[in-house]
């Protein structure tokens, strides 16, 4: 891809991402004030289940952990649960963002570069990606699945599932062509490449405790730091795209040895090129 055309890219889904944030938290909040917090009672899924519609007052749903009727409404349900899903979109949004704008880490080139981890990359990437899915679809079973029965508390599951997709996201760098152009690394400023670095932490983070806060039963400690982590997070992307959209960005990457075309074209703007002097001593 293009320099400019990334650059518009990271730019377009900066914005994008900074109003899913806002949305997210205008979401969790409505989540709060409508006392739904604690309408899924499990994290990941909700009531055992990944999708709509779940078990409620309305169709006189029972909680499958506990056996008990469940006491909130279908509505109650959903809110909870489109803030999980929304919070999921935010992060498949940002791994976007981090690929586009933060490509030229050291690492990331030395895994490329290094003789014996070159082979691993499109293999690797294929084993993780693969252990990833697999561990989706594991916790996609049913909840009464003799599979899942067998391997105790899913919970479990989840350190292995947030190391896969940090392994693939590791193994799937050296294979990104953007990456690989050393001409496209240095367009952006570094504080645009920072920003999002610390962001995807953070996230990383906002996310794991947005499902302890459940598991937690909203307890206020647990609650406040999911809050006071989203403001951290929104302010970090609204860094970002400060960065993102208002500074300008260098025309000729600065890593390139500027051609002699271009320096003629900035000496000489909207000018004839001058023909080159003859040679002095020839004259
Ligand atoms: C980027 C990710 C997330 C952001 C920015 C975010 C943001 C927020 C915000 C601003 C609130 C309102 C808090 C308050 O008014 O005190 C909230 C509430 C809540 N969030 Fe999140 N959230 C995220 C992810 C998650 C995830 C992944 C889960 C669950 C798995 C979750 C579960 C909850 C719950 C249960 C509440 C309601 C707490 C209560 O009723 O006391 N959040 N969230």
């Amino acid at each position: 891809m293009e320099t400019e055309r990334r650059v518009h890219l990271v730019r377009r889904i900066a914005v994008a991402l900074l109003a899913m944030t806002f949305l997210l938290m205008v979401v969790g909040s409505w989540v709060k004030a409508t006392g739904s917090g604690l309408s899924c009672p499990d994290w990941p899924q909700c009531y055992g289940q990944w999708l709509p519609p779940f078990p409620s007052q309305e169709n006189g749903g029972v909680d499958p952990a506990t056996g008990e009727p469940v006491l909130y409404t279908q509505a109650q349900v959903l809110y909870e649960w489109a803030h999980r899903a929304l919070a999921s979109a935010v992060g498949v949004v940002f791994l976007v963002l981090l690929a586009l704008a933060w490509p030229d880490r050291r690492w990331i080139r030395r895994v490329e570069t290094h003789p014996r981890l070159a082979w691993a990359g499109p293999p690797g990437a294929i084993v993780a990606a693969w252990i990833f899915l697999a561990g989706f679809a594991y916790l996609a079973l049913p909840a009464d699945h003799a599979l899942r029965a067998s391997a105790g508390d899913l919970r479990n599951l989840l350190p292995v599932l947030v190391a896969g997709s940090l392994l693939a996201w590791f193994l799937v760098g050296p294979l990104n062509p953007v990456i690989r152009k050393p001409a496209l690394r240095t367009d952006l400023h570094p504080g645009l490449r920072r920003a999002p670095l610390y962001a995807a932490w953070v996230l990383l983070a906002q996310i794991l405790l947005g499902g302890v806060t459940v598991l937690g039963k909203n307890a206020a400690p647990l609650t406040t730091a999911h809050l006071a982590t989203a403001t951290l997070y929104l302010l970090l992307i609204a860094w970002t795209v400060a960065f993102a959209v208002l500074r300008p960005v260098p025309e000729v990457p600065m890593d390139l040895p500027p051609e002699p075309e271009r320096i003629v074209e900035t000496v000489f703007p909207g000018e004839e090129r001058p023909e080159p002097a003859e040679d002095a001593a020839g004259v």
